[in-house]
């Protein structure tokens, strides 16, 4: 099991809602391995009503878990690198959306901003991407994030080769272990399953 005990660890979650319980279910196994625990949710995160449930659904658990409040505008995640909140931080669901804004510097929203803010200490950035065109417009975006420096992938797959056969979708189970690899510089492999 990993150990995560020391890391603070910022905890992104951006708008799969249908990975959403998957998403808090990793956000407590980090707790449960250690991890100091800073949630930080997409506007469309913290907004959207879907069929997956209301947003408080959501948010209520995952400042529970937090040590220090919920991050939800660019104005409050603005200080995380300045006042080095994060020792790694895990975007998990990962759009195809934040994808491409990653791979092309744009920062127009909370997300975006933690992770430009954690980045400029040079720390981990650690992507649980889950998307129906990982394989179509967002293959170039992975493609160039692969390529970046402190940038690692939970690992992932093909969810459903047959009836969504661009759909790529990571392995939730993996995300301590992935950032406990990232912590130490280390890709955990195999990264695709
Ligand atoms: C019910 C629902 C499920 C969605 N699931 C996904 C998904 O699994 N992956 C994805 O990349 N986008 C998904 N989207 C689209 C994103 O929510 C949309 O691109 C949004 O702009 C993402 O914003 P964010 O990245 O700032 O959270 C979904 C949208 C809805 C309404």
């Amino acid at each position: 099991m990993a150990d995560l005990h020391g890391c603070r660890l910022g905890f992104a979650l951006c708008g799969s809602f249908c990975n959403a319980a998957r998403a808090l279910q990793a956000a407590e196994a980090c707790v449960r391995a250690g991890a100091e625990l800073l949630p930080i949710v997409s506007e469309h995160f913290a907004e959207f009503r879907t069929r997956f449930g209301a947003p408080e659904a959501f948010l209520e658990p995952l400042a529970a878990m937090s040590s220090g409040g919920l991050i939800r505008s660019v104005q409050e995640a603005e200080p995380i690198g300045p006042k080095n909140l994060t020792d790694a931080l895990v975007v998990c669901p990962c759009t195809g959306n934040l994808l491409g804004k990653l791979a092309n510097g744009i920062t127009d929203g909370t997300v975006p901003m933690a992770v430009k803010s954690h980045l400029r200490g040079g720390k981990p950035v650690i992507l649980c991407i889950s998307t129906n065109d990982g394989l179509a417009a967002s293959a170039r975006n992975i493609g160039d994030l692969l390529n970046r420096r402190h940038y690692y992938f939970v690992p992932f797959g093909q969810d459903d080769p047959q009836r969504k056969p661009a759909s790529l979708v990571a392995d939730y189970a993996r995300v301590p272990d992935t950032v406990a690899a990232a912590m130490t510089g280390y890709q955990l492999q195999p990264l695709l399953i």
